[in-house]
């Protein structure tokens, strides 16, 4: 079967990376002067949903500037493979996949699943040369709860994923996989996106629709957050200005959100006897395109029944966080400086504070401290 995904084009425009945040005493007394734009390495990224892998099929994808081809054979397990022939450089997803291995399209030449080279058409009886060590490079993945993901190690030789800094789960849903996925891109660094989707203050102007927000006003929320395993969980509470969605569930919503590096979201929302949760995962393209994925699960029928009308909200709603940041490139191209205020800000900051701090303990091999403390925070939205 011939490969059925694009490769990812560049967009037309050039957005600028976007200015560094910088931290100063005026808004948060913190010693941080500076985040520089990187990506977090030694970690594992989202890398698409499982359903739209079908066995024999191979699509070619880039994560971190890397152009990867992910492929699931015919018995069912996926793999990844650096996307380039290592004889002449052509993207192996130009060539084909039997559903076994990935041929070459320029010479022929043929990779497993683990990137060794299993055969040279052009050698002829006697030229007895060794090409089992001729190999692509292959990125660990993983299949969990319906989502591939993909491990991008610092360099070829740490590419053993570390056991700590594991996949992060929807509680009670074992390996079901998800039941409405909508994927987005966003023509920014990642850091961008990642900040805009935690931001808690940007609803009421940029979400600011009738079957979202129950009330036009902006009320006064106070959050308790605690550290979690490589990042924060805002504490289960009661939703107070309950957004009119969420009224299909009945009881009362409570609800918890936990963010996890690199840039993985879960909110756990509980009404009644019922769950509903949403994991938004962001996936560094390249420095000027970011990918973003929401995913629900949920175990009461009647969602699955609203599915068709589920979908197009969901997808609105992604859409006006994506619209605001194409808005905020124009901006960008003349690197202002940026601001962080509390407490509507704190998690953003906490954020590059735990990238910084993984980054800083992964060059210095030694253990990720959580920078984050126990802390309520007070914001108007
Ligand atoms: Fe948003």
């Amino acid at each position: 079967m011939w490969f059925t995904g694009g490769r990812v084009k560049s967009p037309g425009w050039k957005p600028g990376i976007g200015a560094s945040v910088r931290h100063t005493r005026t808004y948060l007394r913190t010693t941080v002067t500076e985040n520089k734009n990187f990506f977090l390495r030694n970690v594992w990224y989202y890398a698409m949903p499982g359903g739209q892998l079908k066995p024999g099929n191979a699509i070619a994808k880039t994560f971190l500037g890397e152009p990867v081809l992910l492929a699931r054979s015919r018995n069912g397990k996926v793999f990844a493979l650096r996307d380039i022939c290592p004889h002449r450089g052509i993207p192996l997803s130009c060539g084909r996949f039997d559903g076994q291995e990935v041929e070459c399209c320029y010479h022929g030449w043929r990779f497993d699943e683990t990137g060794r080279c299993t055969a040279i058409p052009s050698l002829v009886e006697d030229q007895n040369l060794d090409f089992s060590r001729f190999r692509v490079k292959q990125y660990p993945v993983r299949e969990v709860q319906g989502n591939i993901w993909i491990y991008m190690a610092a360099n070829d030789k740490a590419d053993t994923p570390s056991p700590e800094m594991d996949i992060p789960l929807i509680p009670n849903f074992g390996d079901q996989p998800y039941k409405l996925v909508v994927t987005s891109r966003f023509p920014c660094f990642v850091d961008h996106a990642v900040v805009g989707l935690m931001d808690p203050t940007h609803s009421p102007y940029v979400h600011n629709a009738w079957w979202w927000r129950a009330t036009p006003s902006l009320v006064e929320e106070v959050k308790i957050f605690d550290p979690s395993p490589y990042g924060f969980t805002m504490r289960r509470h009661k939703i107070v200005n309950v957004p009119r969605l969420y009224s299909i569930l009945g009881g009362e919503p409570e609800t918890e959100i936990i963010f996890s590096l690199p840039s993985v979201r879960i909110e756990n929302l509980t009404a009644g006897h019922h769950q509903v949760s949403n994991l938004t995962a962001v996936t560094p393209i390249s420095e000027t395109e970011t990918e973003v994925t929401t995913l629900l699960y949920w175990d009461m029928p009647l969602l699955t029944a609203l599915k068709p009308v589920l979908q197009p909200l969901v997808r609105a709603f992604l859409n006006q966080d994506g619209d605001v940041v194409i808005k905020q490139q124009e901006g960008l191209k003349y690197n202002p400086t940026l601001m962080l205020i509390k407490d509507a800000d704190t998690q953003a900051r906490w954020y590059y504070q735990l990238k910084a701090e993984f980054a800083r303990a992964m060059e210095e091999g030694r253990p990720f401290i959580n920078p984050v403390k126990e802390q309520v925070l007070r914001w108007r939205c």
